[in-house]
């Protein structure tokens, strides 16, 4: 798959951009600050409606403005057109001209695996950014999950509620338990699935692109042991206690070993980068063999940050995006450019949010060799 055209308006630095790319290796070039990341944060925001950057739609908002637009053309098992508005005041999300009623139907559609700084924190930070992780590939993938995602939330929001009242009521409790149980076993049911072959792409991955010879293994570690209902009801009087739901899946978490010691705890910063690259490289390859076709690769300034074995380790999966006609963006700067993928690049250099197409004739990038 792949993205014929992207248009921004009022988006981060960019007034208006209105680029078209071929599918291929895309190299967006330039100094800091120039717009670089701010190109692949609208691509991933079409995707999954969210910014890697982890921030809300206002600050995306250009300076001055009202409002962002994005939008492009998606070249994949059929030919879309997405589009995307947000105000603090109005957000509209329409496919092919048509308002997207049901986020389910519209994600999934773009599929894209970012590589940024930020990934480091599926390895350091808290549960949420791996659970969300989960999520997100789920959501994309097995029909029903963001469903019942969005079920459980409302359900556990409800229940939550009830017992931060002062004496709640068990019979008014009761039907959002069941509901948090029925929505909350599919979620297990389907993370349960989903990690174990995760876990397998990943030691492969973490195997093709770090120095040492630890084994990683990537482990569902669900907050439920057995059966849901019946531990919610043996913790009502810590739920009392908390004014919460202390159990469910909103509090699983995915346990990161590299030979059998936490990840988190143990591993040094070279082998927690590695880890957190091996577990995007997987979600790659996990949904290249699920759809047939790869997804779109996000590539920000990571490229420059390793060294020659791990960027040697990420390339078979660049390679393959390229060989299917799928689709790479990458940021860097002159001084990091991947001389590994020499001449098959389209380059773009990006200075003060504009995109100016490189000449294709003369040799790609200042320090290739
Ligand atoms: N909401 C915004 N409105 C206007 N400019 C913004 C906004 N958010 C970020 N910027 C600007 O975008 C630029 C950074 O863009 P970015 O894509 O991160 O740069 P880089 O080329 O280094 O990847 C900075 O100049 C920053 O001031
Ligand atoms: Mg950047």
């Amino acid at each position: 798959m792949h993205l014929s055209r992207l248009r921004l308006r009022d988006f981060r630095n960019y007034a208006r951009l209105d680029a078209t790319f071929e599918p291929g290796f895309q190299l967006l070039v330039g100094d800091n600050a120039q717009g670089k990341t701010n190109v692949l944060e609208a691509i991933y925001l079409l995707a999954t409606l969210r910014s890697f950057r982890g921030v809300g739609g206002a600050q995306m908002v250009r300076h001055g403005s009202k409002g962002y637009f994005v939008g492009a053309h998606l070249v994949a098992e059929a030919e879309h057109e997405l589009k995307m508005y947000w105000s603090a005041s109005e957000r509209t999300l329409s496919m092919d001209d048509q308002p997207v009623k049901r986020i389910a139907d519209y994600y999934g559609r773009l599929r894209c695996v970012v590589f940024c700084t930020e990934d480091l924190q599926l390895v350091k930070g808290t549960g949420r950014v791996r659970r969300r992780f989960l999520d997100l590939l789920l959501a994309q993938t097995q029909a029903g999950y963001l469903a019942a995602l969005q079920r459980y939330v409302r359900a556990l929001q409800s229940r939550n509620a009830l017992l931060k009242r002062p004496d709640p009521d068990p019979t008014v409790l009761g039907p959002f338990t069941q509901e948090l149980v029925l929505a909350g076993q599919v979620l297990m049911d389907r993370r349960r699935e989903l990690v174990p072959k995760l876990s397998a792409l990943s030691r492969l991955a973490y195997r093709r692109i770090s120095h040492d010879a630890e084994e990683l293994r990537v482990e569902y570690a669900p907050s439920v042991r057995a059966d849901f209902a019946v531990e919610l009801a043996a913790s009502a009087g810590r739920e009392r206690a908390f004014k919460s739901t202390v159990l469910g899946p909103h509090r699983d978490d995915l346990q990161l070993h590299l030979s059998d010691r936490s990840a988190a705890q143990f591993a040094s910063e070279g082998q927690k980068r590695s880890l957190a690259i091996a577990l995007k490289m997987a979600q790659a390859e996990y949904l290249s063999g699920l759809f047939g076709t790869p997804p779109v690769l996000l590539i920000d300034d990571v490229m420059g940050e390793l060294d020659a074995r791990r960027r040697a380790g990420l390339m078979p999966l660049l390679e393959r995006a390229e060989h299917a006609r799928g689709q790479v963006f990458m940021t860097c700067t002159q001084e990091n450019w991947p001389r590994e993928l020499g001449r098959r690049l389209r380059r773009w250099e990006v200075r003060a949010a504009t995109l100016i197409p490189g000449d294709e004739a003369s040799p790609a990038g200042g320090s290739c060799p």
